[in-house]
């Protein structure tokens, strides 16, 4: 049994964590309580920690910040199947979507509380690796697959074409290598020297965002079926609606903010990587944690971000959480509350 919980608590909105004892929390019926050993620090842990962005809702204080994380199940709630003490696991937790919940979800903590609803097992995986691909590889599916009714792995012809605007990142990286696994022929922006990489994930063409011409490269390249920025970036929303011309059409941005876009075009934003925690996609929920997740990791499915271990468990969180923010990070930065 637990004798100690140590979390980061974030005591006002942008106040530095204070990391100290807290409550060893339940778990309810259909919840673990995890012993959580690694968490990936998102954009959006950041943008929330340093700038009080409320682009996944708002918080109550003091919080525990992070929504995603890996770890060994401590105990099972009543009426939990498949899941006892002692697997590993990956999940997320509504800690970003419920303001009541984050002291008892958030994942910047050595013992925290998911439903078993929102979590898989990953059996002999590493725990960073599962933490890797969990919040950014569900963005991006949910985003193409759910969002925009992209099919599943195997499904597609290469005749019809995908466009991932801001490849270079996880969900970019991601978006790529579901889109070509779907069957799909895929086109990318990133910058020239991320190329490489782009087509050993499966592009076929990596046109660099910054070159003044990439919008007219890309239309002779097109049309595309699928269309998604990775980056959500002003200047690529206005790319893929202006690619999207003169007949209109949708495109997923992980981005939202005030875009003037032609009247014919749709933006598709919405908190991906939360949508598992909304019983309004409980299918998709199922589909991800029940089936794909568990199978992207025990096959190597994708290839993982590239991540640094980041020592110094909870209380390199802050500093950590400065470097993503400042961009001063490529891949992914994975820190061990249990340290
Ligand atoms: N809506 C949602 O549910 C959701 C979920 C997850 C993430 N997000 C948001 O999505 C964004 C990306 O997240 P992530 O985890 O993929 O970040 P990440 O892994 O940190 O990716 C950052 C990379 O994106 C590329 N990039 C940066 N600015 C760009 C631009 N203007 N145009 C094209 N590429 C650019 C850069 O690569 P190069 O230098 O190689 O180009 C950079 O290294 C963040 O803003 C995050 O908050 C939203």
């Amino acid at each position: 049994m637990a004798s100690e919980n140590r979390a980061a608590f974030v005591p006002s909105a942008g106040a530095e964590l204070e990391v100290r004892t807290s409550d060893i929390h339940q778990p309810e019926s259909g919840e673990l309580l995890v012993r959580v050993h690694a968490v990936a620090i998102q954009p959006l842990d950041a943008k929330k920690l340093l700038s009080g962005y409320g682009g996944a809702g708002t918080a109550t204080y003091p919080a525990v910040f992070g929504t995603s994380g890996a770890g060994v199940v401590e105990q099972v709630g009543s009426d939990v199947v498949g899941f006892q003490a002692g697997d590993h696991v990956v999940f997320d937790t509504k800690a970003y979507v419920d303001n009541d919940v984050n002291v008892r979800q958030g994942t910047w903590q050595q013992l925290t509380i998911c439903s078993s609803k929102t979590a898989a097992k990953i059996g002999d995986v590493d725990f960073e690796q599962a933490v890797l691909v969990d919040f950014p590889l569900q963005t991006a599916v949910a985003a193409l697959h759910h969002f925009l009714g992209m099919g599943k792995p195997g499904t597609a012809s290469p005749s019809e074409k995908v466009l991932v605007w801001g490849a270079g990142g996880a969900v970019g990286s991601y978006a790529v290598q579901y889109a070509k696994s779907v069957g799909h022929t895929v086109v990318v922006t990133a910058s020239a020297r991320d190329t490489a990489r782009q087509q050993s994930l499966g592009a076929s063409e990596v046109i660099d965002y910054k070159s003044p011409d990439a919008v007219e490269r890309l239309r002779a390249l097109g049309p595309f079926k699928y269309l998604i920025t990775g980056s959500g970036d002003a200047a690529s929303q206005q790319a893929l609606a202006s690619l999207l011309q003169p007949s209109g059409g949708r495109f997923a941005s992980v981005l939202g903010g005030d875009v003037e876009l032609p009247a014919n075009v749709e933006r598709v934003y919405t908190g991906f990587s939360q949508a598992a925690q909304s019983e309004e996609h409980a299918a998709w929920r199922d589909w991800w944690y029940g089936e794909y997740l568990p199978k992207v990791l025990s096959e190597k499915l994708v290839e993982p971000v590239k991540f640094t271990k980041v020592e110094g468990g909870l209380a390199a969180l802050q500093g950590a959480s400065r470097d993503v923010f400042e961009g001063k990070v490529r891949g992914k930065l994975v820190v061990n509350p249990q340290e």
